[in-house]
């Protein structure tokens, strides 16, 4: 399963330097990376914690830009997606400007957490971002103690 969002940036995008706001960016990383977790779990979600949010490249006004998100990884009730977001070229080729890895936990209508179906890798490229969460989630369970 994959989810997807596509953006013109507009003036109301940009910040004082004429780039695409950071912010305004993490927000559409936000939504479309909880939809995807959402259409997984078939439930609602809530956002634990984010981490490799990496800006790699400026995104200016008129470029479109594409954000695609893959769920990575599911625990019990927590699950991983990655969000790529590239700009596309007007001859097509795309670069990615952003990587970043959310997790987000399914609740139940009383905001409890609840199990989701298990995800299972089965190309390569989902096998080793597989491999990837679990290493995230160690390093990040390890920051906190
Ligand atoms: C997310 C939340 C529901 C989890 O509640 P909790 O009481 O910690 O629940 P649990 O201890 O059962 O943990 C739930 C899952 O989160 C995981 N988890 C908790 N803390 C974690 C951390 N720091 N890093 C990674 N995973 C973590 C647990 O391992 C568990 O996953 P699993 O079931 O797949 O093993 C609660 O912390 C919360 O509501 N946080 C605020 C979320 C929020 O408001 N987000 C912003 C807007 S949506």
């Amino acid at each position: 399963m994959s989810t997807s969002h596509v953006q013109i940036i507009m003036a109301s995008h940009v910040n004082g330097i004429h780039r695409l706001f950071g912010g305004q960016l993490m927000a559409w990383i936000d939504i479309v990376a909880a939809v995807e977790a959402k259409r997984h779990a078939k439930s609602g979600v809530t956002l634990l914690t984010v981490d490799n949010l990496t800006f790699l490249s400026p995104v200016y006004m008129d470029e479109t830009v594409a954000l695609e998100a893959n769920l990575t990884w599911t625990g019990r009730t927590s699950m991983e997606v990655r969000v790529l977001t590239y700009v596309e070229k007007l001859d097509g080729t795309k670069i990615l400007v952003n990587k970043a890895y959310l997790v987000f936990v399914a609740i139940d209508n009383n905001e409890k957490p609840i199990p989701v179906p298990p995800f299972v890798p089965l190309t390569d490229e989902e096998k080793k971002e597989w491999d990837g969460a679990v290493e995230r989630k160690s390093i990040r369970l390890k920051s906190l103690k």
